[in-house]
């Protein structure tokens, strides 16, 4: 398909003539076309540990629950005996010197910290972020959240697993999704911008990552889906926030919102469990997004026979390199036209307001009027109610 729109002369760079052209490539991919990745999961079996003065285990295969219950159904006081994905595992030491370990549960419904006492290295080593466990362990309050201490782990083959069981999810269709994005894209007139949002909505290796790719691995939409949920968020936004602001490049702002976050996608890999890409780590979504920016305009270029014009070229990068409004935040410039600090500030707006409601909304089971505390706020979150216990005062910086 690329190769017929690419070998395509159209001379003039009308909106009409990329319309009609890319409505008759859109027609021919046929409905289905973004479809779900399949995700694979080599892995071993075998019991890990067992802590002290209790015999082993059964192999995990005979133990699994038929029904589970999700962490986030969890209460204080609560026995556990279900399979988990691993999200972070450290071995730490406590304040006697003894080592233990702590491991990031997670299913579906959420995350929650187990902590197994007297671990060894040999044990930590035994598995990694990404693997399933059993873990059994009684669930208690600590410093006003949950935690499992557990008393066993045992490694559980993944090919019996679904992965999709495990990753946390966006509660909304992402069919549904994906047809909002697309018609909120619909009004964006300047013909190159038009060209450039057709040409990234064809590429369904982009699409099909665009809807399944985390926002990010913890502090906001951190779920399959969740920058898609995002993007559709921003737009929504925006369709009632630019009419007041008539001096703005509408189009610019939507365009800049639909990709200001673009590369995440090679940013965050989001297979078994979300993390960094060494890509990622290296060289961060802002520049990656600036050089798929770049591809993507030469495809623009040959499919309307003309170089994308320089100025609207700089004023997108702009957007995304600026994106997250200051150099301490890792944009390595700061917002210098209005569409740029438009794109901060409602991305800001979503992505504070998104982690604020879900810390109060999942600090279920918990009798303190503040939330635990969020790294990434940097403060506890206020729920109302009395607090019972004077260690749940927030913290001060
Ligand atoms: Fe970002
Ligand atoms: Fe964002």
């Amino acid at each position: 398909m690329k190769f017929l729109l690419r070998s395509g002369k159209i001379s003039e760079p009308s909106a009409a003539c990329i319309d009609a052209a890319l409505g008759w490539a859109s027609a021919d991919r046929g409905p289905g076309a973004h479809q779900a990745i399949a995700f694979t999961l080599p892995m071993s079996h075998h019991i890990l540990y067992q802590s002290q003065a209790k015999p082993p285990c059964p192999p995990a295969a005979k133990v699994l629950p038929m029904a589970r219950r999700y962490i986030r159904q969890l209460l204080d006081g609560d026995s556990l005996d279900d399979v988990f994905l691993v999200g972070d595992k450290q071995l730490r030491t406590n304040r006697q010197g003894n080592p233990y370990l702590q491991i990031e549960l997670r299913d579906r419904s959420g995350q929650i910290t187990g902590r197994l006492w007297n671990a060894t290295e040999h044990l930590s080593r035994q598995f990694d972020s990404g693997d399933f466990i059993q873990a059994r362990g009684k669930v208690q309050s600590f410093q006003g959240a949950l935690q499992v201490i557990l008393s066993s782990v045992t490694v559980v083959p993944s090919e019996k697993m679904d992965v999709a069981d495990f990753l946390p999810h966006t509660e909304q269709d992402l069919s549904k999704l994906q047809e909002k994005l697309k018609q909120a894209l619909n009004k964006v007139q300047q013909p190159n911008l038009k060209a450039l949002v057709q040409v990234f909505l064809m590429d369904e290796r982009f699409m099909a990552s665009l809807a399944k790719v985390p926002a990010g691995v913890r502090n906001h939409h951190a779920y399959v889906g969740g920058l898609l949920e995002h993007i559709v968020k921003l737009l929504e936004i925006a369709d009632r926030v630019l009419p007041l602001y008539p001096g703005l490049d509408k189009d610019l702002v939507l365009v800049g919102l639909f990709l200001h976050d673009l590369g995440k996608v090679r940013e965050l890999t989001f297979d078994r469990s979300f993390s960094y890409t060494d890509e990622g780590q290296l060289i961060g979504h802002m520049v990656i997004g600036v050089e798929m920016l770049n591809e993507k305009m030469r495809e623009v270029e040959q499919l309307v026979g003309e170089k994308f014009p320089d100025e609207l070229a700089w004023r997108l990068k702009h957007v995304i390199l600026a994106h997250h409004g200051s150099h301490e935040y890792g944009s390595p410039k700061l917002p210098m036209t209005p569409e740029a600090m438009a794109v901060h500030c409602l991305d800001n707006l979503d992505a504070k307001l998104h982690s604020l409601l879900r810390d109060i909304r999942e600090d279920r089971g918990s009798t303190s009027a503040w939330t635990p505390y969020n790294q990434a706020l940097q403060r506890k979150l206020y729920k109302g109610g009395v607090s019972t216990n004077a260690e749940d005062a927030p913290l001060e910086d």
